[in-house]
């Protein structure tokens, strides 16, 4: 992709649906009794992913490659046994909340993907899976994939989470649908909290507690989730919000060059998401959320964010897990903010689709900006001429993107290459950027 520098970016636009949201709603459609439809699907890779691992194990899907998908739950025990491996492609998501599934099926099946999955540790729901009864074999130390896992009759379990991460939590909670009894989950901080909302949706039983713990660093909150088994789920309509990560960028971009008003319309604004939002409006942003409403028990809002001088800001803590997938973009904001931003207690972007603290730190530092990597974040000094350059989305569909919206601010002409990735989450970004620009 190459990209020139932008004045400003203007414009009225909407962007594809909540990946997070979308693997969930197919997931809990297959385990439920009956046609769940989706409407705005995320048609994107990784989702695409999820629809042929269920298809793999016998789950009819109608309206395959389009926004609108019907998938034919057969109940939480329903699947069939796959004759291959089941492929997740790229997905970190789809392959652990899919060991959770499976970890209550009667059979064994392999989840492998990409070489970044293949890089991805799946001792983290290895561990619990393992608690409640399920048979886990991955790669080496940290259960890399291919794993192997052989499900069965599974016990309830209590479980505290090492790391604030919704997708240990979903895979415990999906396991906990067929366990006997009451399953527990315990994390500090806050993880996005969409398997819990959709998940009630569909007829669990689930509670959720949250008490503050003021003493402890640097998190300061337990949530307590608890989900009872074995569950029966009722297939129900899901509407996908806009995706709030995907709409990052763009808000990003707005954020930055001087003149740019953008809005985008019927986005997701779960609290546990919008920690992005806090930030953009801590550096100066004018951020406004407009036709606040509700679909499908998901807060939804049209955002607007409006240019302003931004300022460096310190991240961390509790607000983390809240912002977890837009710290790329935001390392970009920072590059064009007066003063220090500093990012700490973001260890688990090291984990990711890339090394994102390593690849981020990179990239922009080809283009100009002072940037110092830590363990667990960055230090940014700011403000940054950035220059083009030729960047590396090192295989990472986020990587690509923020590189492409600095691209933005930056002299002359940026090449980034292998953006391919770019199609896992977010296939129209390059259309819908060029759209923005050009009005
Ligand atoms: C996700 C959870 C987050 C996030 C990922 C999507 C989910 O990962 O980074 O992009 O849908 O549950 P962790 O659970 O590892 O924090």
């Amino acid at each position: 992709m190459t990209i020139r520098k932008a004045t400003q970016l203007l414009g009225d636009i909407a962007v594809p649906g909540d990946k997070s949201i979308t693997h969930r709603a197919a997931l809990l459609g297959a385990l439920a009794h009956g046609a769940t439809v989706i409407h705005n699907f995320l048609v994107a890779e990784d989702c695409l992913c999820t629809l042929r691992c269920l298809q793999q194990m016998g789950i009819a899907v109608e309206g395959m490659g389009t926004r609108e998908v019907v998938v034919q739950g057969k109940g939480i025990r329903g699947l069939r046994e796959p004759r291959d491996v089941l492929d997740v492609g790229n997905s970190g998501t789809l392959a652990r909340l899919m060991l959770g599934v499976l970890a209550g099926q009667p059979f064994e099946a392999t989840v492998t993907g990409d070489a970044s999955i293949q890089r991805r540790p799946m001792d983290r729901v290895a561990t619990p899976l393992r608690q409640m009864g399920a048979i886990v074999q991955g790669q080496g130390e940290r259960c890399t994939p291919p794993v192997t896992i052989r499900g069965g009759i599974l016990k309830p379990i209590t479980y505290t989470t090492p790391v604030a991460s919704a997708q240990v939590k979903s895979a415990i909670l999906l396991a906990g649908l067929n366990a006997c009894g009451r399953t527990t989950v315990m994390e500090s901080g806050l993880s996005r909290d969409h398997s819990e909302r959709m998940l009630r949706a569909f007829g669990a039983d689930i509670a959720v507690e949250r008490a503050n713990l003021p003493t402890c660093q640097p998190a300061n909150v337990v949530t307590t989730i608890s989900i009872q088994g074995p569950a029966e789920l009722h297939a129900q309509e899901v509407t996908v919000p806009g995706d709030l990560s995907s709409a990052a960028f763009f808000l990003v971009g707005a954020a930055m060059l001087p003149g740019s008003e953008v809005r985008v319309r019927g986005v997701g604004v779960n609290p546990t998401r919008t920690g992005v939002l806090d930030v953009l409006r801590e550096m100066g942003a004018d951020v406004r959320l407009e036709n606040e409403r509700e679909t499908s028990g998901e807060p939804v809002a049209d955002v607007v964010v409006r240019h302003a001088p931004l300022r460096g800001v310190t991240i961390g803590g509790d607000l983390i897990p809240r912002l977890i997938d837009e710290l790329p973009i935001l390392a970009v904001a920072a590059c064009c903010a007066d003063g220090i931003t500093v990012v700490r207690d973001a260890k688990e972007l090291r984990v990711k689709e890339s090394d994102r603290i390593a690849t981020m730190t990179s990239e922009l530092r080809k283009m100009g900006a002072r940037i110092a990597e830590r363990e667990d974040g960055w230090v940014i000094e700011g403000p940054n001429q950035l220059k083009g350059a030729t960047v590396q989305s090192h295989g990472d569909h986020r990587v690509a993107m923020s590189c492409a919206i600095a691209a933005l601010a930056a002299e002359g002409e940026t090449v980034i290459e292998d953006t391919a990735c770019i199609a896992t989450s977010f296939p129209e970004f390059e259309e819908i950027l060029e759209r923005l620009r050009a009005s």
